[in-house]
């Protein structure tokens, strides 16, 4: 005997299928990534991210008021700094007259209702291209932590929003949280990168900062593609030391951590769609093989249903002008 249930009937129209539809990506969102260059008037693509470009502050500024005429409110800023300044300890990270620190003080000057979150972590500004302090090839945890608090602190200081440690090392978010709040920083959120995966889809975000480790990996401190329940670990610790929101990186090929994280903790869950996920598409759409638009939304939906509340990526103004048409 044919079973009554048709679950096709659900399927039949455009408008059931809209009635019915159970996640939905918004503007709301999505916070995209900039990259940031010192000078003026300079706009260079990044060559592994087609449509990506990193900006001198007075373009990245104009960036800013596009983006926020589309809906896009968030922003997470990433400095790409000349090697020539980088050193051991990552002290342009620091350095209240250093471009990066100017141009967040003037993004929210001219634009106080953005959502601004930084990175914090030494990669960008240090010679070894390593997220922490190296010592005889080996990356220091704690000797790290007290840079990255000067780093936060000196990131704090500008007004922005949010701090993203990006690094990975242990008790960070517990030693920047107190930092914070003995100097009266109370309000700057955390958005820790709690599940950070030492991966492979992270070169073109390398390419774009020129920040890629000159010896070595990342393997001491990323996670190991292959755990699952470690994550859990990361975010009880992250909660514990007071994190507001707990990130999965990369997205696409972690999903059930996404939703594992989702279905075991309280605080919201971002996603951050990263830089490879992002040049896969673009290249397969370049080459007409894929439907880019099409992959795009999948993508990002993938993450919502997978659990994400926020998502951090590179297709989000493309996003906000594709649901304009
Ligand atoms: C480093 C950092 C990385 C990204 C964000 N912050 C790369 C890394 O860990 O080497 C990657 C983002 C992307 O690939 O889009 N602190």
């Amino acid at each position: 005997m044919l079973n009554t249930r048709r679950p096709r009937r659900n399927r039949k129209s455009e408008t059931i299928r809209a009635m019915v539809q159970e996640h939905f990506v918004s503007t709301n969102d999505l916070i995209f990534p900039l990259f940031l260059l010192d000078g003026n008037n300079k706009k260079v693509e990044v060559a592994s991210m087609p449509g990506i470009f990193r900006l001198s502050l007075d373009l990245m500024l104009k960036e800013i008021d596009a983006c926020m005429k589309l809906g896009i409110k968030a922003f997470d800023v990433f400095p790409a700094v000349e090697d020539s300044l980088k050193d051991k300890t990552a002290t342009k990270g620091y350095d209240p007259n250093f471009f990066y620190l100017r141009a967040l003080k003037e993004i929210k000057k001219q634009f106080p209702e953005a959502c601004i979150m930084t990175d914090v972590a030494m990669d960008p500004y240090s010679s070894d291209g390593h997220d922490g302090l190296v010592k005889d090839g080996k990356i220091l945890n704690d000797e790290t932590l007290e840079i990255l608090g000067k780093m936060a602190l000196a990131q704090a200081e500008t007004g922005i929003d949010i701090l993203g440690p990006s690094d990975m090392m242990d008790g960070r978010v517990g030693y920047m949280r107190e930092l914070l709040d003995k100097n009266g920083f109370t309000e700057v959120s955390i958005m820790s990168y709690t599940a950070k995966y030492a991966s492979a889809f992270y070169n073109p975000f390398r390419d774009a900062l020129e920040s890629a480790p000159k010896f070595g990996d990342k393997k001491t401190y990323q996670m190991n593609p292959a755990n699952s329940t470690e994550a859990l670990i990361e975010a009880e610790l992250d909660t514990q030391e007071g994190a507001d929101f707990l990130m999965v990186k990369p997205a696409l090929a972690y999903l059930d951590i996404i939703k594992l994280l989702k279905d075991h903790c309280n605080l919201p869950i971002a996603a951050y769609n990263v830089s490879g996920e992002y040049a896969m598409v673009k290249a397969a759409a370049q080459k007409g093989w894929l439907d880019g638009d099409r992959v795009m939304n999948e993508v990002l939906l993938s993450m919502k249903r997978a659990g994400a509340d926020v998502i951090l990526t590179y297709f989000a103004k493309e996003f906000a002008e594709k649901l304009r048409k």
